[in-house]
């Protein structure tokens, strides 16, 4: 059996039906069951749990020979953030993973350091820290920026004004990858035994700017004006004032920011080359879906 916590989410989702489609058996943990009726159609075992909540845990990895973690904790209520999600909640899994005797494959992002500027990668890095710490069969996969997130984002905010709205300068060169694309590489992960003990780096073909994929999300909608910008002085201000009593918008600020000045670029032709089966979906080919 293999247990995905975050198997609703956008990654989560496509890995549990490609896993169930090879005729695996795959149990997904959701806080909200509702969340995973379109997976349970699928014949997926749904395991209503928190990962705050160890002895839901317990019960949810009951039987599993395999754990994959496809959590995060970067948006959500107050409660909800990178150090209670992203770090002890997944030092809650892998620790049940332990008990149960089963392998954990940890989904955690490209830049994962415990000196990165944004705290999800620093709480990644804890994480994996954890994972790689004790006993057990581990992979972990990094990622870079989920594509289908941003496309969603920028064209959520061009829908409402005809224009994407772009937090700071926009033209910071920046990695995207496709969710298709990592959910493949998950897949081989919980299925290869070779990749057990490994990291495993995956990002997309090309490095590009929000601006420039708020210029090709405008093209493909066929609307001509340019992206609205969010100036860096009123991002900062967010990431103070706001943040105080909204933690989850000041988090955003403070990563809208670091994303809009650090170096996010990433060469994928490695990880292309010894995963040859593993998709490589252009910004074109997920625009069109
Ligand atoms: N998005 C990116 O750009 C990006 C880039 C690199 C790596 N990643 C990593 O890839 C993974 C998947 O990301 P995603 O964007 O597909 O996520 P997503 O769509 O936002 O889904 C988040 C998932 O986390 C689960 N979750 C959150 N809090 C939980 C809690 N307290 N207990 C149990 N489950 C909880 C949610 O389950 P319920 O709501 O059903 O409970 C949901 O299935 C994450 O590990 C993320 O850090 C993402």
């Amino acid at each position: 059996m293999i247990l995905i916590a975050g198997g609703t989410g956008r990654l989560g989702s496509v890995l549990a039906a490609s896993l169930t489609g090879r005729g695996l058996p795959v149990r997904v943990l959701t806080r909200v069951p509702a969340r995973a009726d379109n997976l349970a159609a699928l014949g997926i075992d749904v395991a209503t749990g928190d990962v705050r909540d160890r002895a839901s845990l317990a019960a949810a990895a009951s039987g599993a020979d395999t754990v994959v973690s496809a959590i995060h904790g970067f948006t959500g209520p107050r409660g909800t953030s990178p150090v209670t999600i992203d770090y002890q909640g997944n030092v809650n899994l892998i620790d049940a993973a332990r008990a149960a005797d089963a392998q954990f494959v940890l989904m955690s992002v490209v830049g994962a350091a415990a000196d990165s500027p944004m705290e999800l990668f620093r709480m990644k890095h804890a994480a994996e820290q954890h994972l790689r710490a004790g006993d057990g069969d581990w992979t972990i996969v990094r990622a870079t920026a989920f594509l289908e997130l941003w496309i969603d984002v920028l064209a959520k905010t061009a829908a409402r004004s005809g224009r994407p709205v772009v937090c700071g300068r926009g033209d910071n060169p920046i990695n995207f990858v496709s969710v298709i694309d990592v959910a493949g590489l998950v897949e081989q992960a919980v299925t290869d035994p070779a990749t057990r003990g490994r990291i495993l780096e995956i990002g997309g073909p090309d490095n590009f700017s929000f601006n420039q994929l708020a210029a090709a999300i405008q093209q493909a909608a066929g609307r001509p004006a340019a992206p609205r910008h969010v100036p860096p002085m009123v991002l900062r201000l967010m990431a103070r004032s706001a943040g105080y009593l909204r933690p989850e918008l000041g988090r955003q600020a403070r990563a809208a920011l670091v994303m809009d000045r650090a170096d996010f670029s990433f060469e994928a032709t490695g990880i292309r080359q010894a995963y040859p089966s593993v998709s490589c979906t252009p910004l074109s080919m997920c625009l069109a879906r």
